[in-house]
């Protein structure tokens, strides 16, 4: 049986429609910025398969440290027991979050490690005797598919089935305007109990690559701190470079008193994520018996393999190439927006943005959101034109490893121009 009458037989993959979606392509092997399906075709993945890949496929210096990690040590249980990986990795990452981040809690995945603050957050006030419950969020908001993370994020057609299942969370109007979400924030915060706020910063990945700016977000932050409201930073898909610093929060005047990182954590190898928190959130879980203890753990928390990845990807990330390259990426988009803006497709455009290596183009179309019906239309044109590319709904959106070169780009784009001139007609 080939790859495809097996996936066809066996396999139930994300966000399918069932009846009408098209087949699941086979791809083979990975090389850069390319895939390869069967037949030799290739792909350039422009959108980092969903946010992962920060350095290409299959890379070299990434496959021999996993390897050699493999024949020492694959996994242990992270509890009662640590390792060198780990350690490292810690080290090497204090070097780029916001100062306050001292302490890092490993899971597998984004979600989880929404879930490992929210409920972090949750406790905390507990164990410190203050019944402070609530949950502030951000309007347009995505966190992850698990219960906490789908009721931290906002109501869609994605969690229409659990909305009775899940918990109740204010969501604060969109930052692109500071004076509104602050009013909203401020009342919130009169009435008082609110535990935590937790936020995509500068960009929110999902519902759109919806930007906003650094010092709106620093400003929200201020205010909630000054009621002691633990701040959460979402930086599941802004890590590890994508809005042109290593983490978005290094954009802001205050820091948060959460981070949840994953993807590009490894590289985009290996399932990793961590929620980093201050001193003082560790300090409340200390106590003589298992009551105040954050009683939670994963069977893969900690995988060595995973940490050794994500150092070798640090050690990548941190070269004089890599830093270059986002630089020339962020330079190419900023030019392309700035040619899409006032050329002969502009009326089909609603809005472009850019930040770091992250373009969006958002059309005009009667229906947005996921489901926009032109998303179908797009995706199939992008494939047949050799380019990755899954708009969200009607936001097209790149976001490619670094290593993509100018020539790829050049072919991502084109693709681009050539989908917009199939629209217009
Ligand atoms: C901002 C953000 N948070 C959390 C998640 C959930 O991460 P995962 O898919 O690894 O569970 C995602 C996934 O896209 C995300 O974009």
């Amino acid at each position: 049986m080939s790859i495809s009458e097996k996936d066809k037989r066996y396999v139930w993959h994300p966000f399918t429609q069932m009846k009408t979606s098209e087949d699941a392509l086979p791809i083979v092997r990975g090389e850069g910025t390319l895939l390869f399906d069967e037949d030799g075709n290739s792909y350039i993945d422009a959108i980092a398969s969903w946010w992962v890949n920060l350095h290409g496929h299959a890379h070299p210096y990434l496959a021999s440290k996993i390897s050699g990690q493999m024949q020492v040590l694959e996994h242990i249980p992270f509890a009662g027991f640590t390792h060198k990986p780990a350690t490292d990795l810690c080290e090497r990452l204090k070097v780029h979050l916001p100062s306050n981040q001292q302490k890092f809690f490993f899971s597998g995945d984004g979600s989880s490690a929404i879930e490992i603050a929210l409920k972090m957050s949750i406790q905390y006030w507990r164990n410190k005797s203050e019944m402070r419950t609530r949950i502030l969020a951000l309007d347009g908001g995505y966190h992850g598919e698990t219960f906490g993370a789908m009721s931290a994020g906002a109501r869609s057609i994605f969690s229409a089935h659990f909305n009775d299942y899940l918990f109740e969370v204010v969501h604060l109007p969109f930052p692109s305007n500071a004076s509104k979400s602050i009013d909203a924030l401020t009342q919130e915060l009169e009435k008082g109990d609110v535990a935590a706020f937790i936020f995509e910063p500068l960009i929110q990945g999902a519902s759109g690559m919806r930007m906003y700016p650094a010092k709106n977000l620093s400003e929200l932050i201020s205010v909630a701190q000054s009621e002691g409201v633990l701040c959460i930073a979402d930086e599941v898909m802004t890590g590890f470079g994508r809005t042109g610093t290593v983490f978005a929060c290094n954009q802001l005047s205050v820091q948060p008193d959460f981070m949840c990182i994953s993807k590009g954590l490894s590289g985009g190898t290996m399932p990793l994520s961590l929620t980093t928190c201050t001193q003082e959130v560790y300090d409340a879980f200390l106590g003589d018996d298992m009551t105040t203890a954050f009683l939670h753990g994963h069977s893969f928390t900690g995988n060595p393999v995973g940490c050794v990845s994500a150092i070798a990807s640090l050690d990548l990330l941190e070269s004089d190439e890599c830093i270059n390259a986002m630089k020339r990426i962020a330079s190419r988009h900023t030019e392309f927006a700035e040619d899409l803006r006032v050329g002969k497709f502009a009326g089909l455009l609603e809005d472009v943005r850019f930040k770091g290596s992250v373009l969006a183009i958002e059309l005009k179309a009667d229906k947005s959101g996921y489901s926009s019906e032109v998303r179908n239309t797009l995706y199939s044109h992008f494939i047949s034109q050799g380019v990755l590319l899954r708009p969200l709904g009607n936001v097209i959106y790149i976001l490619p490893p670094y290593c993509i070169t100018d020539e790829e780009l050049d072919k991502v784009y084109k693709s681009v121009l050539s989908a917009l001139e199939r629209i217009a007609i």
